[in-house]
């Protein structure tokens, strides 16, 4: 079993005051991307290299370099599955040969796209409830062998839309494409959602936050997963307390001493 990884959290973050440009420069900072997409806004800072360090622990433990879906599950919300989800798929796709797919399977509290800026479009419930085309729904995020499966379509009765054999057949078909299919979904205590979906794929990890996630709770989904027949890989530990490892110089690796 992968040992607990954990991802440090940066109190007050902000971003930088742009500096001042030429006038005919015209650079644009995403600020509206959720600040925790360290991949995104940092990826040569320390939190990203956490995340980049769970994505190598997950390559060890595929030494085939067979494809393979990953669940992102927790116990109760707000314990940082979809940031998770998101910075792990970005982490997969840096490296060359690693056509990843994040999938917001989510269909409760969809929130990949917000957390990316982007529009909500057709996705995940559209493809299984057959009205729209894989290839339809896979979209562009703006990264380099990254694309996104959406929510998509709102639907009264997620598991059931979730639970449909049709799910079997999309991890496959994604599977001949993408070589890494991270799955975001909700909490494993509130509904079925992730349990039916992390049952089908090839393994889960499950996050946890600290001063958020009560050990009982996490167990407790982590034995549920398993009754299902789930493959729990490890636990990701999100938002530890004490100093920014970025501040400090031993562990800050890059910038020559002054
Ligand atoms: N490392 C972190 N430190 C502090 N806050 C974080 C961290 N990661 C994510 N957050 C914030 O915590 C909140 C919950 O994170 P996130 O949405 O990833 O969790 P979730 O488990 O997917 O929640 P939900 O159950 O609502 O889907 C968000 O507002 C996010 O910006
Ligand atoms: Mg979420």
């Amino acid at each position: 079993m992968l040992d607990t990884v954990m991802f440090r959290t940066r109190k007050n973050q902000q971003a930088e005051p742009a500096p001042a440009l030429p006038d005919d420069v015209v650079v644009i900072v995403d600020r509206a991307v959720n600040p925790y997409l360290v991949l995104f806004h940092e990826p040569a800072g320390f939190m990203a290299e956490q995340v980049r360090g769970l994505r190598n622990r997950l390559l060890a433990m595929n030494p085939d370099g067979e494809p393979k879906t990953l669940v992102v599950a927790s116990a109760v919300r707000g314990e940082g599955r979809t940031v998770t989800a998101l910075n792990l798929a970005m982490a997969f796709s840096e490296l060359d040969r690693n056509e990843t797919c994040i999938i917001d399977a989510d269909l409760r509290r969809p929130s990949c796209e917000q957390y990316l800026n982007l529009n909500p479009q057709v996705g995940i419930s559209d493809v299984l409830l057959g009205t729209v085309s894989i290839d339809k729904a896979l979209r562009d995020v703006g990264q380099r062998n990254l694309k996104l499966l959406s929510a998509g379509t709102q639907t009264a009765s997620p598991a059931d839309v979730l639970g449909t054999s049709r799910i079997d057949e999309l991890f496959a078909r994604l599977k001949e494409r993408f070589q890494y299919v991270v799955i975001d979904t909700p909490p494993v205590l509130s509904c079925t959602d992730a349990g039916v979906l992390a049952a089908r794929a090839d393994g889960a990890l499950v996050v946890l936050r600290l001063e958020h996630s009560l050990k009982g709770q996490s167990r407790e989904a982590v034995r549920s997963l398993q009754n299902l027949g789930t493959n729990v890989l490890g636990s990701f530990v999100c938002e530890l307390r004490g100093q920014d490892p970025g501040s400090n110089p031993r562990l800050s690796y890059g910038e020559p001493e002054a």
